[in-house]
């Protein structure tokens, strides 16, 4: 219970609610949703197995555990640099997740002096844009949550946070099934309900297929050796595939909640889909501005919300911090004041795409866009493929059946998956993606 709750408190995040719904909205829709589903179940539940695989194996952090594995097994020391891109990834991908985190931050204190109650569409849009626009506001709420993070990691008091999961998690569940409730009565859920679920597949393209991945591994926090750092505190008992099932249900019912939440209102405004990054931020505090209760039920999903962002910041911020730990003389706190101020200044250069350096830096992508590409569409797919070749081809194969104990029929289906089936997939879909 208490590793489910950890590992779905890395999951569930921006990610499912804020990035989940802006990249269906920008990709036209029930293609992109349904691909992702195919995605998460076909590459993510494999690639989540094998991380955890991998990790209950080393019992180290991720670039020992490879180094070790690797060398036990008489293979090549390169698998290293899986540990290796996963820490680069978790450290790009933090810089520009504070930046979000920053904005829900704001939004929490939006909901408090009542800046959304009553606002129509043009209104909320302009208070969202006013936000944008402002470097020195982005950065103020920049580095209010990076102080948030760093205070919690700095002090080691991550495990704590697993009681307040347990609570904070079915309260966000519940808000969100509110939120669907609300897009019932807006008279556009059956719209929405067809944007999201009935497919246009001429939308779909190899670029919507790789961000569909891409999504997929985002949102489960693979191939970051987040997944395989948790790996090393799986007890021998612990049966894989179930924990792996229960955390992914978690995490897409969330995103899909969202969804089902966020378009209804949407379309009953007249925005568009494609909206971009701040689409939950232009849609929710409507709903919040014109349902009865909203005023309270808005500050709760916002304080939920960047609760969400902080478990999986925290997260992100781990890895990095244990590395600068064991490459420098450096203690716990001034390694994660150090792994901090480095992120925050990433960060800086994310938050000034919105405003005063929107130009592109490039692939015609500004500096957000592509901190976000570089990771979703190729560290981490890249580094989950790593994963799970590794799970599949280096480890002892008896063992590894021994240790999922699925039978003869279930052992046949995790060799062909986990050998074939995901990585040719990835393989596919990253090829397809970028050509
Ligand atoms: N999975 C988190 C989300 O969906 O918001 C984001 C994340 C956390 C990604 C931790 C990667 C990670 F290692
Ligand atoms: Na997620």
């Amino acid at each position: 219970m208490t590793f489910i709750l950890a590992a779905a408190g890395s999951a569930v995040g921006l990610g499912n609610i804020w990035r989940f719904s802006y990249m269906v909205g920008e990709s036209g829709g029930a293609a992109f949703v349904l691909v992702y589903l195919a995605c998460v179940a076909l590459v993510g539940l494999p690639v989540l197995v094998s991380e955890w695989l991998i990790g209950r194996r080393g019992q180290k952090n991720p670039i020992n555990t490879m180094a070790e594995l690797a060398r036990k097994g008489g293979h090549s020391q390169a698998w290293t640099l899986i540990g290796i891109s996963g820490v680069v990834a978790a450290f790009l991908i933090l810089s520009f997740y504070s930046v979000i985190g920053g904005w829900s931050l704001s939004y929490t204190l939006g909901s408090v002096t009542g800046a959304f109650s009553g606002k129509d569409a043009d209104a909320i849009g302009g208070l969202f844009n006013g936000l944008l626009a402002s470097p020195g506001k982005l950065l103020l709420w920049h580095t209010a949550f990076m102080l948030l993070v760093v205070f919690i990691v700095a002090r080691g008091v991550t495990k704590g946070l697993e009681g307040a999961v347990r609570t904070m998690m079915p309260a966000l569940f519940i808000l969100m099934v509110v939120l669907v409730i609300y897009g019932m009565t807006t008279g556009h859920f059956g719209e929405a309900m067809s944007f999201m679920f009935n497919p246009d597949w001429s939308a779909l393209s190899g670029g919507v297929v790789l961000a569909a991945m891409g999504q997929a591994f985002f949102t489960l926090s693979l191939g970051m050796g987040i997944m395989m750092a948790y790996g090393s505190y799986l007890g021998e008992d612990v049966d894989l595939i179930s924990t792996a099932r229960t955390v992914i249900i978690l995490d897409t019912l969330v995103a899909i909640l969202a969804g089902m939440a966020i378009f209804p209102i949407v379309f009953a405004n007249g925005l568009s889909p494609g909206e971009g990054p701040g689409l939950i931020f232009v849609t929710l505090p409507l709903a919040f501005g014109n349902m009865t209760g909203g005023t309270i039920l808005g500050l709760m999903f916002f304080v939920l919300l960047t609760f969400a962002a902080l478990t999986s910041a925290i997260s992100l911020l781990e890895p990095v911090v244990e590395f600068v730990e064991e490459r420098t003389p450096l203690t716990r706190v001034p390694a994660t004041l150090i792994a901090a101020v480095a992120v925050w200044a990433l960060g800086i250069a994310a938050l000034m795409s919105f405003n005063v350096w929107d130009a592109p830096v490039a692939f015609g992508l500004n500096v957000f866009d592509l901190l976000d590409t570089f990771t979703s569409k190729f560290l981490l797919p890249l580094t989950g493929l790593g994963a799970i070749v590794f799970a599949a081809w280096c480890l002892d194969r008896e063992s590894v059946h021994r240790e999922l104990s699925l039978g003869a029929t279930g052992n046949a289906l995790w060799h062909a998956t986990s050998r074939y089936i995901a990585p040719i997939g990835v393989i596919f879909v990253f090829v397809g993606g970028l050509l």
